[in-house]
C-alpha cells in the first residue's frame, strides 16, 4: 500500500509498504478513506519533536471502514464507518475510565510513565505506524473507534479525529465561561477550532493572533478580533483593547515552532531575546535539516508562552495545547506565579470528547468543514506537506484521500 514514511528530519517520502495485519485480539484493521496533515507532523519533520524512528508511517488523523476485527472486538462489524482518535488508549485502566485517555497506563509500550501513545509519532510515543496510508492497525479498537452517523461525511469527520477535539479540550483547559474574553495564539487548524470552541463555551470576546494573512482572515470570518504580530505588539494591543486588564483566558495553539515577529513594534523586543531563543532551539531541536524555506523550525520556542503570560489578566488561565517536546524547559514561571495564573496543558484525550462532538456536528450546531481548505490524493501528500509547511496562502487544513491513490494504482 502507499503511505507517507518518515526517513529522517526533512526527509519524508511516499513509499510502497507492507499492509498491516491484526496482531492482537483487541485490534481492528481499518481501510482509510480520509487522513490529514497536522501541525504536529510538521514538528516531527522539522526536527522540533525529535526521536522519530526512520520507517515510521506518519499521520494520526483518519476516518475509514472497518475491514477486519480481532476476536475480542464485540461492538464493531466489518463495514462500519468509523473515526479514529489520534491517541491510543486501552479503555480499561483508571486513567481511561476517568477520561484521561492520553495518559493511559497500558497503551504505550515504553511503559505507563512514557507519555501519550499516538499514531505516527516518535519512538517515545510507541512508536505506532501512522494513518497517512491506505490501511492501519488500530489497537484497542473496541474502546477507541467511534461509529459515524451518515449525516457526517468524511470531509467533516476527518476534523473530529484530532483537531476539533484538541481545540475543544483547549477551551475546557482554559476554563472558559460565559462572557469571558479569550485570546487564541495561532490561527492554524487547531487555532481556528480553538476560536470556534471558545465561542461554543460562551466566550464573550475572542482575539486571535498570527502573522499569516489568510489565516487571520479565516479567524475574522469566525468573529475573532485579529492581531497580526508583524504589525502590532500583541501584548500592548491586548492590554489597550481590554481597558488595561488583559484577556481572562489564553490558548496556546502554536507550540514549539513559534516564530518571533520580523517587523512592527514587537520585533525589537524579540531581537533582545534572540540569544535566549537560540539556546532554547538547542534544547528542543538538536538536529534540523531545512531545505531552503522548507522544514524550517520556528525561531522562538517560548515566544507564545511569554506573550500569553504577559497579556493575561491577573488570575487568568493559560491552556497549552500547542506541542512542546520533553526537552523544552523554558517558561516565565516567576511572572505567572506573581500574577496568580492557572496553567493547564496536555495532549487531548480524544476519545473522551468524541461522543459530544459527533453530536454537535451531526446536529449542525457547528460545521467543521468550514476549516478544511484542501483535499488532495494521498499520492500527492509530499507536495501537500510542503505547501502546508510553507503556510501558503489559503492552505489551512489539508485532507488526504487514499482511495484516489488506489484508483490511480488501478488505472496505472
Ligand atoms: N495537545 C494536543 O493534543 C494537540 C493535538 C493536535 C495538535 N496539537 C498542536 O497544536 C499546534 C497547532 O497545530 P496546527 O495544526 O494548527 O499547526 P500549524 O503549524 O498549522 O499552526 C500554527 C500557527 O501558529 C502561527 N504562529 C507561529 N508563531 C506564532 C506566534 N509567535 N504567535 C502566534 N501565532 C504564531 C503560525 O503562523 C501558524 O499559523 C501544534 O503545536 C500541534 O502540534 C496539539
Ligand atoms: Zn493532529
Ligand atoms: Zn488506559
Amino acid at each position: 500500500m502507499k503511505a507517507v514514511v518518515f526517513h529522517g528530519v526533512g526527509d519524508i517520502r511516499l513509499d510502497d509498504v507492507r499492509e498491516p495485519k491484526i496482531l492482537k485480539p483487541t485490534d481492528a484493521l481499518v481501510r482509510i478513506t480520509a487522513s490529514a496533515i497536522c501541525g504536529t507532523d510538521l514538528h516531527m519533520v522539522r526536527g522540533t519533536v525529535a526521536g522519530m524512528k526512520p520507517g515510521t508511517i506518519l499521520g494520526h488523523e483518519a476516518v475509514g471502514i472497518v475491514e477486519e476485527t480481532g476476536k475480542d472486538i464485540r461492538n464493531l462489524r466489518v463495514g462500519d464507518r468509523v473515526v479514529v482518535p489520534s491517541t491510543i488508549a486501552c479503555g480499561y485502566c483508571s486513567y481511561c475510565r476517568a477520561g484521561y485517555q492520553s495518559q493511559c497506563d497500558n497503551a504505550n509500550p515504553n511503559g505507563s510513565h512514557a507519555g501519550t501513545a499516538f499514531f505516527g509519532g516518535p519512538a517515545s510515543s510507541g512508536p505506532f505506524q501512522g494513518l497517512q496510508a491506505e490501511y492501519a492497525r488500530i489497537p484497542f479498537a473496541a474502546t477507541s473507534l467511534m461509529k459515524l452517523p451518515d449525516a457526517i461525511d468524511d470531509d467533516r469527520a476527518i476534523l473530529l479525529s484530532d483537531i476539533f477535539p484538541t481545540a475543544y479540550y483547549g477551551a475546557d483547559l482554559a476554563e472558559i465561561k460565559d462572557g469571558d474574553t479569550v485570546v487564541v495564539f495561532g490561527c492554524g487548524p487547531v487555532g481556528q477550532f480553538a476560536i470556534a470552541s471558545a465561542l461554543l463555551h460562551g466566550a464573550g470576546r475572542v482575539f486571535a493572533v498570527d502573522c499569516v494573512e489568510s489565516r487571520l482572515e479565516m479567524a475574522r470570518g469566525q468573529g475573532a478580533e485579529v492581531i497580526d504580530f508583524n504589525r502590532d505588539d500583541p501584548v500592548a494591543l491586548l492590554q489597550r483593547m481590554t481597558g488595561g486588564i488583559g484577556p481572562d483566558r489564553a490558548i496556546d495553539a502554536v507550540g514549539v515552532d513559534a516564530v518571533a515577529p520580523r517587523s512592527g513594534p514587537a520585533a525589537k523586543e524579540a531581537k533582545e531575546h534572540r540569544a535566549q531563543f537560540r539556546q532554547e532551539m538547542k534544547q528542543v531541536a538538536p538536529k534540523t535539516n531545512p531545505d531552503g524555506e522548507l522544514w524550517r523550525p520556528g525561531d522562538a520556542p517560548s515566544q507564545v508562552l511569554d506573550w500569553a503570560v504577559k497579556s493575561l489578566a491577573k488570575a487568568g488561565t493559560l491552556a497549552i495545547i500547542g506541542v512542546y517536546p520533553e526537552t523544552g524547559r523554558f517558561f516565565s514561571i516567576g511572572e505567572a506565579m506573581e500574577k496568580n495564573l492557572t496553567i493547564k496543558a496536555g495532549n487531548c484525550p480524544h476519545r473522551a470528547y468524541l461522543p459530544h462532538l459527533i453530536e454537535l456536528v451531526a446536529s449542525g450546531a457547528i460545521d467543521p468543514a468550514a476549516i478544511l481548505t484542501q483535499t488532495e490524493p494521498l499520492v500527492d501528500a509530499i507536495e501537500a506537506y510542503k505547501a502546508f509547511d510553507r503556510r501558503e496562502s489559503g492552505w489551512v487544513k489539508v485532507e488526504l484521500k487514499p482511495q484516489e491513490a488506489q484508483a490511480g494504482r488501478l488505472a496505472a
